[in-house]
């Protein structure tokens, strides 16, 4: 049985896309209490840090390896630090805690990890969007394009699209162009994609624009990083406002263990 945390040496926050209320709680009293925090400043918005005391130590990442980052947070939990990594969005996706908690676990450091909002998830509550509507499209698939970091051959952006689920695409304006050419293999070229950048910070930008035009779209808009596309039938319709995909949830004639006949 995995036991539930008991007094870490580092603890991983999820920061969320960039807008600081979306901190949780625990995320925020944990940056109130801390020595120290290490931020992945090319994601993480300083904002962020006013939840610190002015006496914390605060160390932008960005510009740091694996091998000067775990130094840092090893010195400072052994000088009796609390010490806080602050990632961006949720950090069981592409944020690298991985190695980070196999070093620190090597010098005896037990870690806690705290979630957060992720950049698709602030895109489908901006969009005001239900990604799961019943018999429509009730699988939710995050992703990457395939990069400088390779995605396995059984996860090629093509075979994941003939599911025609809701679809988040991470990482991927660099290589838009390939990923918009995978995606039509399966998906209508109409389909509406929600292309969201920096979502959460001050100059956030969304966009529908359908799939045959997001690479040129890109382009024209120049984006390059912090950018996530979001693909889904349920877009179009949201867009419709049609009501037909409702679930049996709230309906008259479902009945359950909390509305009996
Ligand atoms: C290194 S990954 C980190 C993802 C993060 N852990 C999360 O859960 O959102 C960075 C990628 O996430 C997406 N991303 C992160 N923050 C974003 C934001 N505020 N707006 C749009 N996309 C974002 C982009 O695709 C970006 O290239």
């Amino acid at each position: 049985m995995i036991s539930r945390n008991t007094a870490a040496g580092v603890y991983f926050v999820g920061a969320g896309p960039g807008d600081p209320e979306l901190l949780t709680l625990k995320g925020q009293r944990l940056l109130q209490e801390a020595d120290v925090i290490l931020y992945a400043d090319s994601l993480v918005p300083t904002g962020i840090l006013q939840f610190a005391p002015p006496s914390t130590l605060c160390i932008p990442t960005a510009a740091l390896t694996l091998e000067e980052i775990i130094p840092l947070m090893v010195e400072a939990v052994q000088a009796g630090k609390k010490v806080v990594r602050l990632q961006s969005g949720d950090p069981s996706l592409y944020s690298a805690i991985h190695e980070q908690i196999c070093r620190l676990a090597e010098a005896g450091i037990a870690v806690e990890v705290v979630p957060g909002i992720s950049a698709y998830q602030l895109a489908a509550a901006r969009l005001k969007v239900e990604l799961t509507l019943p018999e429509l499209v009730q699988t939710i698939i995050l992703t990457r394009a395939s990069g400088r970091t390779r995605v396995p051959p059984t996860e090629e952006l093509a075979s994941l699209a003939a599911h025609k689920a809701s679809l988040c695409l991470y990482l991927s304006a660099n290589c838009i162009q390939r990923a918009q050419r995978d995606l039509l293999q399966h998906y209508p070229p109409e389909t509406l994609v929600a292309v969201g950048y920096r979502l959460g910070w001050p100059d956030e930008q969304l966009w529908l624009v359908p799939l045959r035009d997001i690479a040129a779209f890109s382009q024209q808009q120049r984006l390059t990083r912090t950018t996530l596309y979001l693909i889904s039938p349920a877009l179009a319709v949201q867009q419709q406002g049609s009501d037909a995909w409702r679930s049996c949830l709230y309906s008259p004639e479902h009945h359950h263990l909390f509305r009996p006949h």
